[in-house]
């Protein structure tokens, strides 16, 4: 059996993220035949229920959730991989119990490698690692490897205290800790785009870029997750992981090759390069907000300070970025979900003072368009000294109509095939929560949300956030 057959145990079984994510991915990457060979699925979770039960539960997973098709046929061969298993987390007996059944479906032929994939709550991280290992069940022959989610703690303590006890059991390259935004595909293009064009290669740096701008921008509220997010916010949520992925792929230096250690390496570079906001946060560059109504939202304190929107100039000071401002803007219950990065360009010099210059603009879409698009100034026809901007566009989703794969297709195969470049390795991690924490304790006496309409664009004090080059948060053109 080839080397990435495995058996997958999913702890959360019957959980949200199973049911929309995982069960779906894997029946997307079924039907391009991408699942390895023999893949066995065992569905760890609290409720009693039969295989049979899980198994209709699945089908309407795939149904609601899946972006392919559903056809009875091809959700039969993945159903029939999985297997459901009840275990109360906090009873020791109950993973002996697992053990046992991991072993005996081994015997039978099933593969022996073990993908652990905690998606439960990061309450329980710990605690399943250290019970998994008690029961010998990450000991054996097979590679043994652990996928995990967000959230990696709260802040750089907790985080370095849950890796402290998951590094017990597993070593670091065993450890494929998930960031989803990494693997959103115009995101790996920014890469390419950088390293495999010259013209931007050439001019990627402080001479000839004015700013940058990072903007994950959500539609949606909080939901049903106020009681999760309370405690957590935006600036933990979504700019301790995703915008500083976001940061690093476009600042960092080319790596020498696509290696996960030599890509991952020149991550780490760029964090290293934050410059700490403890000291360097003076008024105007780090906005809260708090959208109307967020308040009454579930689990939510009436009195709640929590940030739903934040805004951050960030620098990097190496020699390639110095003096270049970083802008990154998040935030939910927004006008429309988007998410890109923008970078302008340094003006040129007018050639007549009454030529109005613009400058260059290069937009990388990420979501819900994925593509490329470049601003230029050329002549205005028929007239001499008039200028109009031209958009070269390069739409992805236009011409590839075929679903590009789901980030969560491409992170499943990966651990399974054992690449773990896109995965987030500790010392980014360490890097981000300390620089996140420094942001944290200057908002705590420093910074009071500001409160913002839902479908709105955000706190009126965003429109002067940006002091830099044209003055103007580009995704909103
Ligand atoms: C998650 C955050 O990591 O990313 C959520 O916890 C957020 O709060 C989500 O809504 C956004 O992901 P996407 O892929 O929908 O942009």
């Amino acid at each position: 059996m080839k080397n990435n057959s495995n058996t997958m145990v999913i702890f959360g079984g019957t959980g949200d993220l199973t049911h929309r994510k995982l069960i779906p991915a894997l029946y997307q990457l079924d039907i391009n035949g991408f699942l390895p060979e023999g893949l066995n699925v065992i569905s760890v979770g609290r409720k009693y229920k039969t295989t049979e039960e899980y198994r209709n539960e699945l089908r309407e997973s795939v149904r609601k959730y899946s972006s392919r098709s559903f056809t009875e046929e091809l959700f039969n061969d993945l159903a029939q991989r999985v297997e459901y298993f009840t275990l109360d987390f906090d009873s020791q007996k109950d993973y002996d119990s697992l053990s046992e059944f991991l072993n005996k479906r081994e015997k039978e032929g099933k593969p022996e490698n073990r993908l652990f994939y905690l998606a439960v709550s990061p309450d329980y991280f710990g605690k399943i690692v250290d019970s998994c290992e008690a029961s010998g069940i990450t000991a054996g022959s097979g590679w043994r490897r652990l996928v995990i989610e967000k959230p990696f703690g709260k802040d750089l303590e907790s985080a370095t205290a849950l890796n402290a006890s998951i590094s017990r059991v597993f070593p670091e390259k065993s450890i494929y800790r998930i960031d989803h935004y990494v693997a959103k595909e115009m995101i790996q293009n920014i890469m390419m785009l950088r390293f495999q064009n010259s013209i931007f290669e050439s001019i990627w740096n402080r001479s000839h870029i004015d700013n940058v701008q990072i903007t994950v921008l959500e539609k949606e509220g909080v939901g049903t997750r106020g009681g999760y997010y309370d405690h957590t916010g935006a600036t933990r949520d979504m700019v301790q992981n995703h915008l500083l992925q976001l940061l690093a792929i476009t600042a960092m230096e080319p790596p020498r090759s696509l290696d996960p250690d030599d890509v991952r390496d020149e991550k780490v570079r760029v964090f290293q390069a934050l410059k700490d906001c403890t000291a360097e946060c003076p008024e105007g560059n780090l906005l809260f907000g708090q959208y109307e109504g967020y308040r009454s939202e579930d689990k939510v304190p009436k009195d709640s300070m929590t940030e739903t929107l934040v805004a951050a100039k960030v620098q990097i000071d190496n020699d390639r970025w110095r003096g270049v401002p970083f802008y990154l803007l998040t935030g939910k219950a927004l006008r429309n979900k988007t998410a890109q990065v923008t970078i302008e360009f340094r003006k040129m010099a007018s050639l007549a003072s009454d030529i109005k210059q613009e400058p260059n603009i290069l937009e990388i879409k990420i979501q819900p368009d994925e593509g490329i698009t470049l601003h230029l100034s050329v002549k205005k026809p028929g007239v001499i000294d008039e200028m109009v901007q031209a958009e070269m566009d390069y739409c992805q989703s236009c011409l590839y109509l075929f679903n590009s794969p789901d980030s969560y297709e491409k992170l499943i195969l990966d651990a399974m095939t054992g690449d773990s470049t896109r995965f987030t390795r500790w010392d980014e991690l360490e890097l981000t929560w300390s620089y996140i924490d420094s942001i944290l304790r200057h908002a705590k006496d420093n910074v009071v949300p500001s409160g913002y309409g839902i479908g709105s664009d955000g706190p009126d004090e965003l429109d002067t956030f940006i002091k830099s080059g044209s003055g103007k948060w580009w995704y909103r053109n």
